[in-house]
């Protein structure tokens, strides 16, 4: 048996300084276009925000192209329409795929141990490595399981159905992660980058693994750029207040 192994990739946001790689997100955004979307929805996020300098950074007529490619329903005209850079992505497009918006906030890779989350104030809360090694997770069934056990076997999902012919006498699971739903969508050379960049699934994962850590937490650097300006504010604050301290008591010592 073990436990479901979520790697710990190196993304560029992580750390005090760290900060998104315009050019990863638009390579995890066309991964998103070409594959995801086909059943996920993004339905939180606003085309506009394509162009954020602090996300992808896309320039502003690549924008305008982007969302024109996509039919949104309006109810104001119960019809179809391309939309515009102040739509918002379309929700869901298959029933049981869910909304990928703020799903790498809604999944924490690291955990433990002991249920602390120790390992999350050292590595971060691992969303993003979820979803990277979740996509990378599927393997070969293993042998214990029916041929005709629904779904596919990933060895980093755990909320999914579980053969009890792979439960052992202690009520233990034999292996790693569970069945899901998802065929695996991606298996490498899925999509071709213009400037050539890697597409085998490694880098793919992590790609789009990055986009949506963006979609989720849009605002990452500015939160990061205001709690470090917090910090050297406090830090001149305290050097003050000790020198004043120092002058206030001096006659008195
Ligand atoms: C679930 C990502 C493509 C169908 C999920 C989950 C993620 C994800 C993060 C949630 C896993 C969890 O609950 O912990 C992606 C990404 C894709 C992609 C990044 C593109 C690279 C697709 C495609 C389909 C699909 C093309 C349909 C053909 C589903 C379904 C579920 C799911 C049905 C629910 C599975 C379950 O709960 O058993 N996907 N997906 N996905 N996805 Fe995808």
């Amino acid at each position: 048996g073990g436990e479901a192994h979520v790697e710990d990739f190196d993304f560029s946001f992580e750390g005090p300084f760290g900060a998104y790689d315009q050019n990863q997100l638009q390579r995890g955004l066309k991964i998103y276009t070409e594959v995801c979307s086909a059943c996920h929805g993004l339905q939180y996020v606003s085309i506009r925000t394509l162009g954020d300098e602090s996300g992808p950074g896309m320039p502003e007529d690549q924008v305008r192209a982007y969302a024109s490619k996509i039919e949104i329903y309006d109810d104001s005209i119960e019809d179809y329409r391309p939309a515009t850079p102040a739509d918002k992505f379309p929700s869901v497009t298959s029933a049981d795929a869910p909304d990928l918006s703020l799903m790498a906030k809604g999944r924490a890779g690291f955990h433990g141990p002991l249920g602390l989350g120790i390992n999350q104030i050292v590595k971060g809360m691992g969303g993003a490595e979820y979803i990277a090694s979740l996509l990378d997770g599927y393997e070969e069934a293993p042998e214990c399981a029916p041929e005709d056990f629904t779904g596919y076997y990933n060895t980093v999902f755990t909320a999914g159905g579980y053969p009890e012919q792979c439960i052992d006498e202690d009520g233990n699971h034999m292996y790693p992660g569970s069945w899901i739903g998802m065929a695996p969508p991606l298996y490498g050379e899925d999509v071709e980058f213009d400037d050539g960049h890697s597409n085998d699934l490694h880098h793919e994962v992590q790609d789009v693994a990055a986009f949506l850590m963006w979609t989720a937490e849009p605002k990452m650097m500015q939160r990061k750029t205001a709690g470090l300006t917090g910090v050297i504010f406090l830090a001149v604050l305290a050097v003050l207040l000790y020198l004043t301290n120092k002058r206030i008591w001096a006659p008195i010592k």
